[in-house]
């Protein structure tokens, strides 16, 4: 069995791309692989959130995922900070982590760019940090994207050269795992080609979002004045409505509004009225759920602590071992 560890940070709610993308993996990889899915809420602290907003992003990510499919009877759910064995094995890689090579992180340099007045330590051991959360349970499969390609490849810097400083062979190498599918990309509201949250209002559809802001959303999705000719190729934001009814609508609906687009008859009102009815009827179901859960703290506070006591069994035991390694022996 595979052990699998992945870190959600806990920014905005999950969207349709993130369903589709990740999550509906993550939700098949627990029914065959050892998963360790966290709340990175540690690594968040580079931005500096309030009190009230950090514990309110930690919340809204946990029920979205809950609701999302995630079963934490299957997978070992955690808060990265209920997992202190994160932070020492964090201070032990940083030992042995180059200002050099955190420097020429692309990721650091960006965050340097772009927010200049905040360039602090945590964000220049990023990396470390997030190394220590993958080897601290010793995976071997990492399910992450390509922007993390360079996190990911750092890991493996540090685990090899800690098994090569105590000549020990004992933390894995760590490698990227899509679960052998294509990740199905969805494209946003606003023409773009990607659905993200980042990308401006409207652009994205939350799985949390009522009734009335889908149809809001969707009505206002940017189209064009109609096909001229018959059987002409899309343009993008047209084609991207199409990818988005695709994964929400029945093949025949699809099939009837690809035929008046070919046929020069399509009227974008109609087929954004289907869309929306669609994408309520999709959505429904997580929209129920999320409610159920952000009221149920009870249950809230049980999944947490299951999750912690799961993750400390695996994160104690390596901790334990490191630190016989490194030469903290018990007298
Ligand atoms: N850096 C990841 C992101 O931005 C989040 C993350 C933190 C993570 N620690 C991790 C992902 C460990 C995988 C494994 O999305």
């Amino acid at each position: 069995m595979e052990v699998v560890v992945s870190g959600i940070r806990p920014t905005g709610s999950l969207h349709l791309g993130n369903y589709f993308g990740a999550m509906r993996n993550f939700v098949k990889m627990q029914h065959q692989d050892n998963c360790y899915f966290f709340i990175a809420d540690y690594h968040s602290l580079t931005t500096h959130p309030t009190p009230g907003d950090l514990h309110g992003n930690v919340k809204r990510v946990l029920v979205d995922y809950l609701a999302a499919g995630l079963d934490p009877e299957k997978v070992t759910l955690y808060l990265q900070s209920d997992l202190p064995e994160t932070a020492e094995l964090y201070l032990f890689l940083n030992m042995n982590a180059y200002l050099g090579e955190l420097e020429r992180c692309t990721s650091f340099k960006d965050k340097a760019r772009t927010q200049p007045e905040n360039v602090n330590a945590g964000l220049l051991t990023y990396p470390t940090l997030m190394a220590a959360d993958i080897i601290l349970h010793r995976a071997n499969k990492v399910p992450v994207g390509k922007d993390q390609e360079q996190h990911l490849e750092m890991t493996r810097t540090f685990a090899n050269r800690f098994n090569r400083m105590y000549k020990v062979d004992y933390f894995p190498e760590p490698v990227a795992y899509n679960f052998g599918e294509e990740l199905v990309k969805i494209p946003g509201l606003d023409g773009s080609m990607k659905m993200g949250k980042s990308e401006g209002e409207g652009n994205a559809i939350f799985l949390s979002d009522t009734p009335e802001a889908i149809k809001k959303k969707v009505m206002k999705a940017v189209t064009d004045s109609g096909p001229t000719e018959p059987n002409s190729t899309k343009p993008q934001a047209i084609e991207n409505l199409f990818t988005l009814m695709k994964v929400v609508s029945a093949t025949e609906t699809v099939a009837h509004f690809e035929e008046l687009y070919n046929t020069c008859q399509i009227r974008y009102g109609d087929l954004k009225k289907q869309l929306t009815q669609d994408m309520i009827a999709f959505t429904e179901p997580f929209r129920e759920k999320i409610a159920d859960l952000s009221a149920n703290e009870e249950y809230l506070r049980k999944v947490v602590n299951m999750g912690a006591e799961k993750a400390h069994e695996s994160a104690a035991k390596t901790i334990r071992d490191v630190r016989d390694i490194i030469g903290f022996r018990k007298f």
